[in-house]
C-alpha cells in the first residue's frame, strides 16, 4: 500500500489548510492509500526554535517522509509566502528529505493577490529539498467553509482543480512505485 504524508504548515488551531489536507486525505484513503497527517503543531516548538537536529519528533518525521511514496505539503500564505514555522521546521530536516518524492503543494490565502505564492515561494522550497512538485492548488478563504463537515471546499471550480491534481498526484506516485518494483 502506498504511503502518503500530509504535512501542514499552519500554526492555527482551526486551520483551513488542515481541512483541505484532511479532505484530500479522505479521498486518497478511499482509493486505498495509507495516510498520515502531520502538522507543524505536532512538533515541540522548543525543538524547532532551539534547532534540535536530534529531536525524536524530527527524527520520526524524517523517517515518515523518507518512507513515503508521496507528500502533500500545505501552507497558509503569511506575508506573501509560506509560514515561517513551516520553513523553520523544514530547515531542521535533511537537505534531500524529499528526494524522489512526488509532492503536491497546496496553499490557502485570504485574497487572490497571492495566488502565485505557490510558484515563487513554496515550490522553490520543496525543490531545494529535492521534491518533485506537481502543479498545486491555491484556495482563497471564501472558497472554504470551516463549518461544512466532510467537504469544506464550497467552490466547485477549485474543488475540481483539487480532484484533478489528486488524480495526477496518485498517477505519478503509482507510476514510480511500479517502476521501482
Ligand atoms: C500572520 C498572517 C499573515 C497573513 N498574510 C496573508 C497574505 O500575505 N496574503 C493572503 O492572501 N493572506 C494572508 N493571510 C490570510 C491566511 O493566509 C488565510 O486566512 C489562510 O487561509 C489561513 O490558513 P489556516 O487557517 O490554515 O491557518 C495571513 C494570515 C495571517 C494570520
Amino acid at each position: 500500500m502506498s504511503e502518503i504524508i500530509l504535512l501542514s504548515g499552519s500554526p492555527s488551531e482551526y486551520s483551513r489548510t488542515d481541512l483541505v489536507l484532511q479532505y484530500a486525505g479522505t479521498k486518497l484513503k478511499q482509493e486505498g492509500y495509507s495516510i498520515t497527517h502531520v502538522s507543524v503543531r505536532d512538533i515541540p516548538a522548543d525543538d524547532i526554535f532551539n534547532l534540535r537536529f536530534d529531536s525524536p519528533a524530527l527524527k520520526e518525521l524524517t523517517l515518515l517522509i523518507q518512507g513515503a511514496d508521496g507528500v502533500i505539503v500545505g501552507s497558509p500564505v503569511y506575508k506573501a509566502a509560506y509560514t515561517g514555522v513551516l520553513k523553520a521546521l523544514l530547515d531542521l530536516l535533511p537537505q534531500d528529505v524529499l528526494a524522489g518524492k512526488t509532492v503536491l503543494p497546496i496553499m490557502t490565502g485570504g485574497s487572490p493577490a497571492h495566488l502565485l505564492a505557490i510558484e515563487y515561494s513554496l515550490k522553490p522550497l520543496l525543490s531545494a529539498l529535492k521534491g518533485q512538485s506537481q502543479q498545486g492548488v491555491y484556495f482563497q478563504d471564501c472558497q472554504i467553509d470551516k463549518k461544512q463537515v466532510g467537504n469544506p471546499i464550497i467552490d466547485v471550480n477549485v474543488l475540481e482543480r483539487l480532484k484533478k491534481e489528486l488524480y495526477y498526484f496518485v498517477e505519478t506516485v503509482n507510476r514510480k512505485r511500479d517502476y521501482v518494483l
